[in-house]
């Protein structure tokens, strides 16, 4: 492609995004596609000859569109969001150009420098310690998989990356029950063994039990296995339940426990004053993530990743060959070595791009209009008898079910899973599910971006018309 067809295609590239981003209400939220749909419009052998760059945007059109899950439609309810906003999407186009490597600090200087500003923006703006630095990572599981290997180390004397074994006894990690699936995975391909990570009880609210962990570490110590990690999440992906982080930090402290904290949606909420409750007993954290790919409008992928203990990090992850010896070495920050993979996106700039756009003011005013969206898709739940509230709207999450009189535990259960199929395949919302003291809840989230009040309630509507016709 030349520079001129380039720019020609790119200036009708910006077209045909600016009128998705107006237009993508229109499709229905969740793809309607059957699977291999896709797959078998596609060429089984790669083309010999060049194609053009119109033909592929037609095949996009017509191929892949409808094989998308409109993840930025304002009807898009379920999981939690990965949102994105113009200033995010721009910089993409950005970094998408520069295709800059950035792997060592000398592999672009800017990139480099720019996260390490970034990431005292984020520490700034969550009310995290000082002391913290901080550094850009793919994903949240990626970033406890980096904790949870960090502590490893720690609490192996730096043993274990050397000998590949596990001298001072058999490490323990500890979440709550209601912990994401991605400390499970870290616990299991950090080499601890799955049957090392101890689930602890929850509250009424979903919320770890500090004394049920405390029971659990001394009778872990009793039996001589070394409790190395205890992950505390700030926003559990089943209802957004934040563990008490104060008495779990002193546990940690008097056992000499690294503590990380996954706060990978609601992270985000730190940023608002009334939210830093949250925090209390943050002197205690080693470790924290949070995703603005997730409810910060930056566009999928960008963890934060903060710790108070950057020498362990290093430590953990450092590797040296020759050809990336450089002069500055010590001097800067090399980020290769704060984490798994040697070579990274130059992530900052969209960060930098999201956060000069809104402004913090701006941030704030927004997440604060999701939160009270919860808190109004609360009421309206409330006030209908044959429907339930299954959890305590504490951010951007509603939990709930529908629950007419005359029917069994099992037969609401399927009841809702019914709901949830039937809203899902109208293509006109998308909601997403989760199973809490063995009922069958639908989780809707009123953090997408674009999401307005008439959004929520017109879904509201649709859901119990849709409930009362079965
Ligand atoms: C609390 C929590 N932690 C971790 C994750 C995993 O996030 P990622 O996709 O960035 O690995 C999720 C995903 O929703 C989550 O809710």
């Amino acid at each position: 492609m030349t520079p001129d067809e380039f720019r020609k295609h790119a200036h009708e590239l910006v077209e045909w995004m600016a009128a998705y981003l107006e237009n993508v209400e229109k499709y229905p939220v969740r793809s309607m596609v059957k699977p291999g749909e896709i797959f078998k419009q596609i060429p089984d052998k790669a083309p010999v000859l060049p194609d053009s760059f119109t033909n592929l945007m037609k095949d996009i059109d017509e191929i892949i569109m409808p094989g998308i899950t409109h993840w930025q439609n304002p009807n898009f309810f379920a999981y939690f969001p990965a949102n994105t906003s113009p200033p995010s999407i721009l910089a993409e186009m950005i970094i998408a150009a520069l295709g800059a490597q950035c792997m060592n600090w000398e592999t672009s200087p800017a990139a480099a420098e720019l996260e390490e500003k970034m990431m005292n923006w984020l520490k700034e703006m969550t009310g995290l310690p000082d002391y913290f630095e901080g550094v850009i990572q793919d994903s949240a599981s990626t970033a406890t998989l980096t904790a949870i290997i960090t502590a490893r180390e720690k609490a192996s004397k730096f043993s274990f990356n050397e000998n590949g074994t596990n001298p001072p006894g058999t490490l323990r990690v500890y979440c709550s029950e209601q912990a994401h699936s991605s400390v499970e995975k870290a616990v299991k391909i950090s080499g601890l063994g799955k049957r090392n990570l101890v689930k602890v009880a929850v509250d009424e609210n979903f919320a770890m039990l500090p004394g049920r962990l405390e029971e659990a570490v001394k009778s872990d110590k009793q039996n001589r296995f070394v409790p190395c990690c205890v992950v505390v999440t700030i926003g559990t992906t089943g209802t957004t339940a934040v563990d008490p982080l104060r008495p779990v930090g002193e546990i940690c402290r008097k056992n000499d426990i690294w503590l990380h904290v996954d706060a990978a949606m609601a992270g985000t909420a730190l940023i608002l004053p009334e939210f830093q409750w949250m925090l209390d007993g943050k002197e205690y954290i080693d470790s924290f993530l949070f995703n603005p790919h997730k409810w910060m409008f930056t566009n999928f992928d960008c963890t934060a990743y903060f710790t108070r203990d950057v020498a362990s990090l290093i430590k953990t992850f450092e590797i040296l060959p020759e050809y990336l010896k450089t002069r500055t070495r010590g001097q800067v920050n090399d980020y290769r070595d704060w984490g798994i993979p040697l070579g990274r996106r130059f992530r900052a700039l969209k960060l930098w791009s999201v956060i000069r756009s809104f402004g913090t003011e701006g941030l704030q005013k927004k997440i604060r209009m999701h939160i009270q969206f919860a808190a109004r898709l609360r009421e309206l739940i409330s006030k209908e008898p044959d429907f339930e509230l299954m959890a305590p709207v504490i951010i951007n999450l509603v939990c709930f079910r529908y629950s007419p009189p005359g029917f069994d535990k099992k037969e609401i259960n399927n009841l809702n899973e019914k709901l949830n199929h039937s809203l899902n395949d109208s293509g006109k919302i998308f909601l997403s599910h989760t199973v809490l003291n063995g009922k069958y809840t639908l989780r809707m989230v009123t953090g997408q971006t674009n999401v307005t009040l008439e959004h929520i309630e017109r879904a509201w509507d649709l859901i119990m018309k849709t409930a009362r016709s079965f």
